[in-house]
Order: structure tokens, then C-alpha cells, then sequence
């Protein structure tokens, strides 16, 4: 099987007194960690310091680093215990403190291991210790391999929010393996479906298609479905990203699709209670019929990725959770922070591999269908 590889192209960015532009290579397929590693290695890095979430600091992380000391670099290993709660300032404070007691010097790289938690908090630190070093992402879920892993999006939660503080830090490369998944609990797989079914739906109906016709494959985890649709999202994720970098132009909005009712799910439910993928499968379902409602869906595509999500194993509705309420939802919608002059923003979907951004739906509309969702109806 050869190596996917795909090169993201950042413009130089006068304005953030960015000197040149910056370049991120993305490599899928068996063998893409040690294809990074050699990569580390040919870019004059002196050390490796590798930041791992504690779920794969002796499986994973372990072969990064001894890859590294193979390929003649000094190295460490810091674990990060799991969760959504190390992405916090106390851990970034431990993080920083680590490498100062090391010390890291700018020849240091960092190359975080784990999912989106420990890709955005190591990118964060990584991006912030002497005001930057170079880091490489190895993700290991798939949420972290079609998603979190691409783009530069770093950060850390406060209390107020999630993803308060953070930066914009490119990886210089990320590996996405599916040996790198071989562990990773079947619920946690299947929430990263959920991703992969919305770069479908918004940007790519040949590959719903595909989807709809590798169920097994896909679910069966085998190698060379994994490649191919985590190099499809790539590629996706990668072409939105360079078109809008920094989130201006509205086109990196659409990633967003199935998260706007699908965040407020995720929070009101508590922590831990639903998976992202999970709640972003209801959101996609309550847009969907968003869509429907106001005439801009055919009810066939609606119908169809209802059935998808549900063949790989995912909610279309909160029911049976505790603390949902169609009040507290609408309520939730209207504090995100992605709705401007209090005006809740939705992608819609208008066809497959095909979104609009709306933000003029009537708000009893928005809470009938809400009121649907939780009904189970
Ligand atoms: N930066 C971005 O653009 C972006 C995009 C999407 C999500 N995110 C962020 O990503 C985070 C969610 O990421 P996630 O879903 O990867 O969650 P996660 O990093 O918490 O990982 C999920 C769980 O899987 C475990 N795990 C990870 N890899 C494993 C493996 N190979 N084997 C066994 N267990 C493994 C982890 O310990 C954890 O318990 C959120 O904080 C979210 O805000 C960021
Ligand atoms: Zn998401």
C-alpha cells in the first residue's frame, strides 16, 4: 500500500508579521508515523519531546520515541493523563515547566501522540514555549486523524468555556496510521464516523457513496478503508483549511455542520455522558431536518444519512438523556459563540456534498424541531 501524502499550503500572513508561508504535510497509510518520524529527523530537530496521552504512552508513544532515538535525537516522554479536563492551563503550566526543566531549546520539537486532547493542548504549549516550537501531531483517534489533527486550531478550556485560549499553530506534519487505531475503544471509533459522514454530506457525496457501500469494511476496521477515507477527509479538511486559514472568510464554517444544536446537546448532557461524534450525529439529524422544514432538502438525503449514522452505530436522538430540555437547548444556542448579534448560525445541507450557511430561521421553528429531536419522533 503506498503512502497517501498531502501537502497543505499556508499563505504568508503580513498582517500576523508571518514571514513566509508555512507548509504542513499530512501522511496516511500504513507506515505514515515512521514516514514522520524520518521527517523529524531530516529537519535538523536535535531533540524529541514526545507529549503522549496516557492511553497510548506505552504503545504508540513508546515506538515514536524509540523511533526517534533510533534516528540519533535525544528524547523524552511526558504522559498526560486521559480526558477532556488535561486540556487545561494547570497541565499546560506542568507542560511548560517540563520543557524548561529539560531545557528545550529551539532545535526541540514537540510531537504530540493521542487524540484531539493531547493534540490541542501539546500544539498550544508547543505553539506558546519560547514563543514556538516546531510540532508534529501522531493522532490516534480517528476524531484526531480526519479532524483535529489538521488545520492548526490549538488550545486549552477555563472554566467559561471550552477552547477560550489557544492559537492558530500549523504541525510541520502529522501521521495518521491506522495502526495508530488499533486500540482505540469501538464507541470512540464509531463517534469519529460521525465526522467523516458529515465531510460527506457537506463537501463530498462520492464519498457518502463510497461510505454507504463499506459499512463492513469500514466497521471491520480494515486497513485500507481506514486509509481511504481518512485520506478523503484529509484532503477535504486540508482544502477548506487553506482557503481560510484563520476562519475570515466563512468557507471554514461549514466544518461546523451538525455541531451548533449538537454542541449544546454535548454540554447540557454533562461530561463524559455522550461522545462529540455522538451529540454531532444528532445535530446532524436535527440540521437535516432544519433543511427539510424550509425546502431546501430533498427528504431522500435526509433519509439517507439517517441511515447511515444509524448502520455505524450512532444516536439520531437524545433520548432517555437526563438535563435535555427543548428550553435549555434554545437557551444553550443562542450563548455559542459562533452566533453573531445573537443570531444562531446553521449549515444546512441543500443536497449531498452541498451546505449553505443560514442564519434568518425563525425561531419557533428551531424549537419545534428541537422538540422532535428529544421527543424521539
Ligand atoms: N483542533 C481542532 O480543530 C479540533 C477539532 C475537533 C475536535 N477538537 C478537540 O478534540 C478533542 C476531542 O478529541 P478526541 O475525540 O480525539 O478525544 P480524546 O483525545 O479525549 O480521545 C478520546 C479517548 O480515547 C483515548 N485514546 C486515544 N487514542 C487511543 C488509542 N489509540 N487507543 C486507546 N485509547 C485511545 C483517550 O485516552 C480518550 O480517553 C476535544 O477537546 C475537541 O475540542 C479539536
Ligand atoms: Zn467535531
Amino acid at each position: 500500500m503506498t503512502l497517501h501524502e498531502r501537502v497543505i499550503r499556508f499563505a504568508d500572513d503580513g498582517a500576523r508579521g508571518r514571514a513566509a508561508a508555512v507548509v504542513s504535510r499530512v501522511f496516511v497509510g500504513i507506515g505514515a508515523v515512521s514516514r514522520l518520524l524520518d521527517g523529524v529527523a531530516e529537519s535538523g530537530a536535535r531533540r524529541g519531546v514526545v507529549i503522549a496521552d496516557g492511553a497510548v504512552a506505552a504503545t504508540v508513544a513508546a515506538e515514536v520515541e524509540s523511533g526517534l532515538s533510533a534516528r540519533g535525537l535525544t528524547t523524552a516522554l511526558i504522559a498526560v493523563p486521559a480526558g477532556e479536563t488535561s486540556k487545561s492551563a494547570a497541565e499546560a503550566v506542568r507542560l511548560w515547566e517540563a520543557l524548561a526543566g529539560l531545557p528545550a531549546d529551539r532545535a526541540t520539537h514537540v510531537i504530540a501522540v493521542g487524540g484531539g486532547v493531547v493534540g490541542d493542548l501539546a500544539g498550544f504549549v508547543a505553539a506558546t514555549f519560547v514563543r514556538g516550537l516546531p510540532v508534529w501531531q501522531v493522532p490516534t483517534t480517528l476524531v484526531a486523524q480526519v479532524d483535529s489533527a489538521i488545520g492548526g486550531k490549538t488550545g486549552i478550556n477555563l472554566a467559561a468555556g471550552k477552547n477560550l485560549v489557544g492559537a492558530f499553530w500549523q504541525p510541520v506534519g502529522v501521521a495518521c496510521d491506522p495502526a495508530a487505531l488499533a486500540t482505540l475503544p469501538d464507541r470512540e471509533y464509531r463517534s469519529g464516523l460521525a465526522e467523516v459522514v458529515k465531510y460527506g454530506v457537506i463537501l463530498d457525496s462520492e464519498l457518502f457513496v463510497w461510505l454507504e457501500d463499506s459499512v463492513d469494511s469500514i466497521l471491520a476496521r480494515e486497513p485500507a478503508a481506514i486509509t481511504h477515507l481518512v485520506g478523503r477527509c484529509v484532503d477535504l479538511k486540508a482544502t477548506v483549511v487553506e482557503a481560510d486559514e484563520f476562519e475570515r472568510s466563512g468557507l471554514r464554517a461549514i466544518l461546523n455542520y451538525g455541531h451548533t444544536i449538537g454542541h449544546a446537546i454535548e454540554n447540557l448532557a454533562g461530561y463524559g455522558r455522550l461522545l462529540h461524534g455522538e451529540a454531532v450525529a444528532m445535530g446532524m439529524t436535527a440540521a437535516a431536518r432544519l433543511a427539510l422544514a424550509t425546502g431546501r432538502l430533498p427528504v431522500e438525503i435526509a433519509r439517507r444519512q439517517a441511515a447511515l449514522l444509524a448502520r455505524f452505530g450512532l444516536p439520531l436522538a437524545p433520548v432517555g438523556i437526563a438535563g435535555l430540555s427543548v428550553e435549555g437547548i434554545v437557551e444553550a444556542l443562542s450563548r455559542d459563540k459562533k452566533s453573531l448579534h445573537g443570531r444562531v448560525r446553521f449549515i444546512l445541507p441543500t443536497d449531498l456534498g452541498r451546505v449553505g450557511i443560514v442564519d434568518d430561521l425563525d425561531s419557533g421553528l428551531v424549537r419545534e424541531v428541537v422538540a422532535d429531536l428529544l421527543s424521539g419522533s
